[in-house]
């Protein structure tokens, strides 16, 4: 159940149902390399998707971690250009393969389709859009909790158990802000001690959101 295919009706989703193809990643193995030739876009069937990108000093930004409904490699499979980011698999990940020809023949006989389409390339701009403000005019503590704030809302949708627990490391937090692993700790810690989130065997559990909310809008 992804996006693309929502809006289809049975006629056309059989129809690309049947030319798409599944392909299984196993845990840390890479999709797709960052400027590679791409023709095709991938619907995350299950599994984690991580999507970055090398940064100029050789380190790497964490773009997104898309969970299984969501779509990728849509922007090479259009526009017949490079991949504009990595895939890796974070989990194991079944994908759903859909070729440019098979989606192009899709759009151009089913209108919605291609609505739909663009709504998810509307959902993506915006999103960077905001990411990069943010990066530009926030500072590491207002940038830090609304990732937070961010991942805990995606974990809560897919599991109610309270409080949140995110399986982000700091490195990994560090690479989504564009901060260091140094700075993300420092303010872990503080938050830490005033009783926001607590740091416990690896896992970061979020016990006051509304507490970092506080800090989002500093
Ligand atoms: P494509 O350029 O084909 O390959 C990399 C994919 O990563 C891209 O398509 C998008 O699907 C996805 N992507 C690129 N930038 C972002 C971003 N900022 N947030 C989420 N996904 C992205």
């Amino acid at each position: 159940d992804c996006l693309i295919f929502r809006s289809l009706n049975e006629a056309a989703r059989q129809e690309l149902a049947g030319r798409a193809y599944f392909k299984r990643f196993a845990s840390k193995e890479p999709i797709f390399q960052m400027g590679s030739p791409g023709q095709s876009m991938m619907a995350i069937a299950s599994g984690v998707v991580r999507i970055t990108a090398p940064t100029e000093s050789g380190r790497e930004i964490i773009l997104a971690d898309l969970p299984a409904g969501e779509v990728f490699g849509e922007v090479a499979m259009l526009d017949g250009k490079e991949r504009s980011a990595a895939a890796t698999a974070l989990t194991n990940c079944e994908l759903l393969v859909l070729e440019r020809r098979d989606v192009v023949a899709l759009i151009r006989h089913d209108p919605d389709a291609a609505l739909r389409l663009l709504e998810l390339l509307c959902a993506r701009l915006r999103r960077s859009e905001e990411r990069m403000t943010e990066i530009a005019f926030l500072e590491v503590p207002a940038r830090l909790a609304r990732t937070l704030i961010r991942a805990a809302a995606e974990a809560a949708e897919r599991s109610r158990v309270q409080p949140v627990k995110l399986s982000l490391a700091q490195g990994e937090l560090a690479r989504m802000i564009g901060s260091s692993r140094e700075n993300v700790n420092r303010c872990l810690k503080e938050w830490q001690r005033h009783g926001l989130i607590d740091l416990k065997d690896g896992w970061l559990l979020v016990l006051d959101p509304q507490g970092l909310e506080a800090h989002a809008h500093r």
